[in-house]
């Protein structure tokens, strides 16, 4: 089923310069970038994303790392795509994360987990509307594995 994730390359990848492998990696498995921008998050885009967090002992250092250096937003499509990006992604904890997923490889700590993923559709339409509008989305053009598929229609 063809789904829309919220991805977010954290603040501690912008400023390490990784944004472009990041964004790489997600083009390479084939998924497809609907809507994509810089901008640093306001504290009330933090307080509605992590509301799940709220009140935990992590929550403050989480509002001031998200807020501390701008962040890329992406809005992400494909096939399985919100499962299919946490896997892409790797494990919460990069120190546990597989070689070969993005946390895996570019970071040694919890704290510095270099990517944020919707971890299910609820949370993917919150998210997708806390940093986009509808009119955002490029949906009107076809990625080279959409037209590969209809070929085969
Ligand atoms: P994310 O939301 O960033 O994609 O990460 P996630 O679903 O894998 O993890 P989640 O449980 O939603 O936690 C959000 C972020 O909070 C930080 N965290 N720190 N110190 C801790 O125990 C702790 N737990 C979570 C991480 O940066 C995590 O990405
Ligand atoms: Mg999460």
């Amino acid at each position: 089923m063809t789904e829309r994730t919220f991805i977010a390359i954290k603040p501690d990848a912008v400023q390490r310069g990784l944004i472009g492998k990041i964004i790489s990696r997600i083009e390479e498995k084939g998924y497809k970038i609907i809507a994509l921008k810089m901008l640093e998050v306001t504290q009330e885009q933090a307080a509605a994303h992590y509301a799940e967090h709220y009140g935990k002992p992590f929550y403050p250092n989480l509002v001031k790392f998200i807020t501390s250096a701008p962040i890329v937003a992406m809005v992400i499509e494909g096939d399985n795509a919100i499962l299919g990006m946490r896997q892409i992604m790797g494990k919460t904890n990069p120190a546990n994360a597989e070689v070969g997923t993005i946390r895996g490889d570019f970071s040694p700590e919890m704290s510095f987990n270099v990517i944020h993923g919707s971890d299910g559709p609820e949370s993917a339409d919150r998210e997708i509307a806390i940093y986009f509008k509808e009119e955002e989305m490029c949906t009107s053009w076809k990625t080279a594995f959409e037209i590969l598929k209809e070929k085969m229609n």
